[in-house]
């Protein structure tokens, strides 16, 4: 009987840059250092559950460093959100004889390997996600890129808004926590941002746009996360509806922003809603280096036998800490660093 660790890999969640070369490291570094086989499981959790795999090898995970998305598919089902489906993920676990697995994800994937890793299963958490609001770890891979996205987005909005003396709002990703809007908003200069974690006056964020075109600056640039609410009682929050595994569909708050702005300060005013462009494309470099780090102590966990992990970064050092830990709470802006990017209001 084989003796070869069989170690299964998964990408659960919205993709993001940097999976692939999360995959490529674990691949690499498992066969050829550890000399396990390395088993990935199609689309998510639904792979285990559907018994969809893909058997990883040095070569058909060669080349794709530098691709976006993941060549494993994603999705967000939840075993424990089937019926059944603790009973049918132990049983394909034991079918392919996989002594223990990666899960490559954001807060629900690794919200679901917390739970397997109470149940017994074996399992390590690797984050990522675009929001970068999951705790324990100072960045997630794929936060890079997005901010990069957003940033180049508002560089070219500059130049149009210039050209026309309007103000230009632009609405970015990051769910509930504001990392995305204020990181590229900071980065390309915005005159206002608007974040989850900080409740707008929409009388406040004119008044900011008045006193720039007092001061002889007739545009503007306005950065809106996709979850920014307006502060009680100012303006009507917006409901949104839920996709089908139960999350808000967020996603148009700077179109109410935007009538607003224009119908209170009468100054043409135009919305770009940036959308999934931030999730596609190559990975940045700092992402691909930051998800190979990742991939490379994931399966050196795995090889030690050090289950219910999730590898992290803490200041310039790869760590682990508890997959606990990781979903306890979302990692939210700090009000400190709200107030840098407020210098710069108005
Ligand atoms: O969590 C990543 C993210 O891109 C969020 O920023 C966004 O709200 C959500 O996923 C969009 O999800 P979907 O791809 O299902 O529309």
């Amino acid at each position: 009987m084989s003796t070869v660790a069989r170690i299964g890999v998964l990408t659960g969640g919205g993709d993001c840059p940097g999976l692939n070369a999360v995959i490529r490291a674990v691949v690499r570094k498992g066969v050829e250092r550890h000399g396990h086989a390395i088993v990935g499981f199609r689309n998510g959790y639904r792979g285990v559950l559907e018994g969809s795999v893909m058997e990883l090898t040095p070569e058909n995970a060669r080349g794709i460093l530098h691709r976006g998305g993941t060549i494993l598919g994603t999705s967000k089902i939840n075993p424990f959100r089937v019926d059944g489906g603790m009973e049918l993920l132990r049983e394909n676990l034991d079918a392919y004889r996989i002594d223990g697995l990666i899960a490559i994800g954001g807060e629900g994937t690794l919200g679901a390997a917390a739970k397997l890793s109470s149940e017994g299963v074996n399992v390590v958490g690797v984050p990522k996600t675009i929001d970068n609001d999951l705790a324990s770890t100072d960045y997630t891979f794929g936060f890079d890129t997005a901010v990069q996205v957003a940033t180049d987005a508002i560089d070219r909005l500059h130049t149009t808004a210039e050209s026309h003396n309007r103000v230009m709002v632009l609405e970015v990703m990051g769910r509930n926590a504001g990392w995305i809007g204020l990181y590229s908003g900071l980065a390309g200069g915005a005159d206002v941002i608007l974040i989850p974690e900080h409740p707008f006056d929409i009388d406040e964020v004119c008044d900011h746009i008045r006193h720039r075109h007092g001061e002889g600056h007739l545009f503007s640039i306005v950065v809106v996360s996709e979850g920014a609410v307006p502060r009680e009682g100012t303006l009507e929050v917006p409901v949104y509806d839920r996709d089908e595994y139960g999350w808000p569909k967020l996603g148009g708050i700077s179109n109410l922003i935007t009538a607003e702005i224009e119908q209170r300060t009468g100054f043409e005013t135009r919305v770009t809603i940036l959308g999934h462009v931030q999730r596609g494309g190559s990975p940045t470099a700092f992402d691909r280096v930051l998800a190979t780090r990742f991939g490379l102590a994931a399966i050196d966990l795995a090889a030690a036998g050090r289950w219910g992990r999730m590898v992290a970064l803490r200041g310039t050092e790869i760590v682990d800490c508890p997959l606990d830990d990781a979903v306890a709470e979302i990692k939210l802006v700090p009000e400190k660093l709200y107030e840098v990017a407020e210098v710069f209001f108005g």
